[in-house]
């Protein structure tokens, strides 16, 4: 059975060019209801940890030095099926082929900076919230 709960973070790119208001507009309309949010920035160390499932991958070292470039708004946000609904609201990783009209082909730049995360499993998307947010931070 799929979950109701998604994490999200704006990245730094989407964040340096002031669209965190207008990703965040996007979400609520699509009916996302935001449990948890806040606007920080992850230390290398932090990254390096967040992106351990991909360590082994050739983008790592790029992946964490730029996400630990600026500022970031970390969320958890809530809707019926909701890994999958986000999943479909921000479309492809490589905004290239992300459909029109969803808020990486709107904002986002490459397939690094691409504006947005959303979880990929029911599973990491408990990891990933629990990373940022403590459950009095959940609302
Ligand atoms: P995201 O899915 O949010 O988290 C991992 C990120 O790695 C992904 O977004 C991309 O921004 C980045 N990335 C860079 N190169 C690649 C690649 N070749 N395949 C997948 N992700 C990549």
């Amino acid at each position: 059975m799929s979950g109701n709960r998604t994490f999200t973070m704006i990245k730094p790119d989407a964040s340096e060019k002031n669209f965190c208001g207008a990703i965040l507009k996007q979400i609520q309309e699509a009916g996302f209801k935001i449990i948890a949010l806040k606007q920080t920035r992850m230390s290398l160390k932090q990254a390096n940890d967040f992106y351990q499932i991909h360590s082994e991958r050739p983008f790592y070292n790029d992946l964490c030095s730029f996400m630990s470039s600026g500022t970031i708004i970390p969320a958890i946000l809530e809707k019926e099926n909701a890994v999958e609904e986000f999943r479909k609201l921000i479309g492809a990783t490589n905004p290239a082929n992300a459909e029109a009209g969803t808020i990486r082909k709107n904002y986002a730049e490459s397939i690094d900076k691409n504006a947005i995360h959303g979880s990929d499993s029911d599973e990491n998307a408990k990891i990933e919230g629990n990373f940022f947010f403590t459950e009095s931070e959940k609302f």
